[in-house]
């Protein structure tokens, strides 16, 4: 982990008393004052990273925030705040011109050369652990508990994780049919992409109980119309990123139509089609468990349609 030289926070803090207010607000400032504003200056937080953002939140820190990504959706009031770009593209200048004391971040988030150039300018870079299970979880809001010095609410949010997955545990227990998912990231209209093993949309349907009809190959990526008639699958579950509220989708036709293959499998009806909001299945925050329950849910009750 990298520390900010003391210079470097007296020169970064007093940058952002002048942005903050004008010099007006240094004069008159006792002792206690300084220490205290410099404190409070460490809490200028860009998160990158839509799970990491909500962990953030629920902790209770969402006031230092200062900027987020653009897959930090969730609570809708953080999409108020400047945006630094998508976690895979950031944009340095958009970082820097938010005088950020510490940016906290994702696997996935870079260029990697962004991240370097920010360590070079004395921003605390510090990168949250992976992982899409509840350990994984549950540890990576014990580390954003010790960075943001809250340990006591971390681990009542542990707790918390720890009771809502024994429920989920309980429901997970009774058995369901195979249901064969074809899950697609639906970000843009002109990229639809279908979840292989090794993404996060596997490690959901796998939590969920749940089948990926698409387990041939890794990553997301564009299939063919005979690929999907071999796959055959069930059902779709669709995620586009601002659709908060899952629903069978009649609004989703246009998506699916793209699909041509979809047509010569059992998941060809409307009804066999789920829409959920991209960052509650796959940000893998503390909505995880919530998340997992009404994936599952929803499949079985499409069938059932
Ligand atoms: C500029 C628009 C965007 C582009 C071009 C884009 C592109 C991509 C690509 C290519 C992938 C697949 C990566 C892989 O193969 O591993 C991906 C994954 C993903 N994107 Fe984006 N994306 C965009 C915007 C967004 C937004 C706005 C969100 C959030 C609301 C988002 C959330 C995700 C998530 C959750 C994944 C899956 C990660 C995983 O499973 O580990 N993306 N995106």
């Amino acid at each position: 982990m990298h520390t900010l030289k003391q210079s470097a926070i007296e020169s970064v803090g007093r940058r952002q008393l002048l942005q903050a207010g004008g010099i007006g607000l240094l004069s008159g400032f006792g002792i206690a004052d300084a220490a205290q504003s410099r404190s409070s200056l460490k809490s200028r937080i860009v998160c990158v990273g839509g799970g990491i953002t909500e962990i953030i939140c629920a902790l209770g820190y969402e006031s230092s925030l200062v900027g987020v990504d653009t897959t930090s959706r969730y609570p809708l009031s953080v999409r108020h705040l400047p945006s630094v770009g998508y976690a895979r593209h950031l944009s340095l200048e958009g970082v820097l011109a938010l005088a950020p004391q510490q940016v906290i971040v994702g696997h996935d988030a870079g260029p990697l050369a962004v991240l370097s150039r920010l360590r070079e300018a004395s921003v605390l870079v510090s990168r949250v652990e992976d992982g899409q299970t509840l350990d994984a979880l549950m540890s990576r809001v014990k580390q954003i508990g010790q960075l943001l010095k809250c340990v006591g609410q971390a681990q009542a949010l542990i707790q918390k994780l720890n009771v809502e997955w024994d429920a989920l545990r309980q429901t997970l227990a009774i058995p369901a049919h195979t249901i064969r998912v074809m899950f697609v990231l639906g970000q843009t209209p002109s990229q639809m992409l279908v979840a292989g093993t090794d993404t996060g949309a596997d490690a959901m349907l796998k939590h969920a109980g749940l089948q990926n009809a698409f387990s041939g190959f890794r990553g997301y990526r564009p299939v063919t119309a005979e690929a999907i008639i071999a796959a055959q699958p069930d059902l779709v579950v669709l995620t586009q990123p601002d659709a908060l509220t899952p629903k069978n989708g009649l609004n989703s036709r246009s998506v699916i139509d793209q699909f041509t293959g979809l047509s010569a499998t059992p998941a060809a009806r409307p009804s066999r089609w789920l829409v959920f909001d991209t960052m509650y299945l796959l940000s893998f925050g503390p909505r995880l468990p919530d998340a997992i329950l009404t994936l599952r849910r929803a499949s079985i009750e499409a069938m059932r349609a």
